[in-house]
Formats: structure tokens, C-alpha cells, sequence
């Protein structure tokens, strides 16, 4: 893993000039549009770079981009791997191992998710605070190569206060209603069942997606500094479950996105 992951560094480095980002980007639901707040430098596709995951579906669109916001530097995953396509863990978390090795101290994820917290309603957007990893495969499992990190990792801070603090204040200033919680992630494909909306909020959790968390351990693995933003896009309850689709998520992005791309941008240029 060690030498495939400095392969592929070494691969970019080599397209990109040394391009060196300070900061990963990985745009989920209700952020793909941030590509466009990027000044442009160099764009890789996943199916050119070197030991990247070879995409399974057809017409899968995905992009290493790699440019400037203000006088900051930064790379963004136009497109993730998610668990459930059928990747690896190792797979799914492969680009971020990547990241760390061009460059990148602080990473910033999104995505969309299912609301179990009753103050929460369609469009919101939560900042993470905290995660409860229920998938069914570890990251980490296996033989620790400790040039990466330790073997036993503490989680007490996978996401950064100081960041989170940036964030507040960003928000206030936008005026923002910046809403704060716990997200679980589940495996999917399926959205759940109105018990399984129950479980997660009996967990303790706000909200319950797909993604995210392995991207968030891997990080943490290897040091680097997290953010996690995700937009509320249905809320599993009795009145609300049937709604819950594909479509219905995916405007539900779309209709939170310009709050959560000026928040990102803004937490990129004061941090
Ligand atoms: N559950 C799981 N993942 C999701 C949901 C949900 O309700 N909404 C968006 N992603």
C-alpha cells in the first residue's frame, strides 16, 4: 500500500508541476458545484491516474481538480467511491491516503444525509461534530504500516474544534443557521426502514448516510485535520419516510448548495 500510494503521489506531482495543495476537497451531494468556485489548474480523471479504483459504471464521471481559491491551494475529488458500489474500504479511501502525500493538511468532506434529529428539516445543513461508524469494514483493518500512522488510533477530535469554530463564525457572518451533530454511517444502498431511522437516532446520532466516515478515519489516520458538512436532505420519520428517494435527495442538494459552497470557501480562505 506504502509504495502504491507514493507511485501514484509521484504520478501527479509529475502532471501537475508540484502543484503541493494545502487543502483537500471531497465534493459529495450539495457541493458539486463548488468545482466552479476553483480556479482551474490542472484536472486528472480517476481513469488516467495510476493505481486509482477503475470505476465499474458506465459513463462515471471522475476528477482529480487541482487550483487556486484566493491565495490558497487546493484539490478536489470531483466524485467519490462509495462503499456500496462494491469498492474496498481500502479502495474507497485509497485517494485520501493520495492527498496526504501531495500536500494536503486539512480535509473538507460533504455530503448528503437522512435527518433523525426532530430541529432538523429538509435543506438544512449540519457541520459535523462527531461520527458513529457502523459500517461493516474498517479502513484500518489489517497489518498497520506505521509510516502512515499508529496502530490504535484515538478519535477523540476526528473533527478539528478549531476548524468547527472557524466555521461558526463564518456562518453567523452569512447568516447561515448553521445546524451541528452526529452523523452514523450505514452501508446503504437502501435508505432504511423507519426502525433503522429509530436505531440511528436512539444511537445518539442527528443524521445517517453513506460515506464519509472511512474518508474521515484514514484522514485522521495519517494526521491530517478534518471538516465534515452535511445537508439534510429528507428526515426519516413517520410523516416523512415515503418521500424518501433518489430525487428528492438530489434537489434537496441542489436547493442547499449555495449556502454550503460559500461557507467552504469561506473556511478555506480564514483558515
Ligand atoms: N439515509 C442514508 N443516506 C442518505 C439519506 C438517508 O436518508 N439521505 C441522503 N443520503
Amino acid at each position: 500500500m506504502w509504495n502504491k500510494v507514493q507511485e501514484t503521489v509521484a504520478f501527479i506531482n509529475d502532471k501537475t508541476n508540484q502543484f503541493l495543495p494545502e487543502y483537500g476537497v471531497v465534493l459529495g451531494s450539495g457541493l458539486g458545484g463548488f468545482a466552479n468556485d476553483i480556479s482551474v489548474a490542472y484536472e486528472i480523471s480517476y481513469a488516467e491516474i495510476l493505481n486509482f479504483p477503475v470505476s465499474t459504471v458506465e459513463g462515471h464521471k471522475g476528477a482529480l481538480l487541482f487550483g487556486t481559491i484566493g491565495t490558497k491551494k487546493v484539490v478536489a475529488m470531483q466524485g467519490r467511491f462509495h462503499y456500496y458500489e462494491g469498492y474496498d474500504m481500502k479502495q474507497v479511501t485509497f485517494p485520501i491516503r493520495v492527498m496526504k502525500y501531495i500536500g494536503v493538511e486539512k480535509l473538507i468532506v460533504s455530503n448528503a444525509s437522512g435527518g433523525v434529529n426532530p430541529n432538523f428539516k429538509v435543506g438544512d445543513v449540519m457541520m459535523l461534530t462527531d461520527h458513529i461508524n457502523m459500517m461493516p469494514e474498517h479502513p484500518l483493518r489489517g497489518a498497520n504500516d506505521n509510516r502512515f500512522g499508529p496502530r490504535f488510533l484515538n478519535m477523540s477530535e476526528p473533527y478539528a474544534k478549531k476548524l468547527q469554530e472557524t466555521a461558526i463564525n463564518i456562518a453567523h457572518e452569512l447568516q447561515i443557521d448553521l445546524k451541528k451533530g452526529v452523523y452514523l454511517a450505514l452501508q446503504g444502498p437502501t435508505f432504511e426502514t423507519l426502525a433503522e431511522y429509530k436505531m440511528v437516532k436512539a444511537m445518539g446520532a442527528d443524521c445517517v448516510g453513506m460515506s464519509t466516515v472511512p474518508e474521515v478515519i484514514v484522514a485522521r489516520h495519517m494526521n491530517m485535520e478534518c471538516f465534515g458538512i452535511s445537508v439534510i436532505t429528507d428526515m426519516g420519520d413517520e410523516e416523512n419516510i415515503e418521500e424518501v428517494n433518489h430525487e428528492e435527495v438530489l434537489l434537496a442538494a441542489k436547493s442547499a448548495e449555495p449556502k454550503v459552497r460559500e461557507l467552504i470557501k469561506q473556511l478555506i480562505l480564514n483558515s
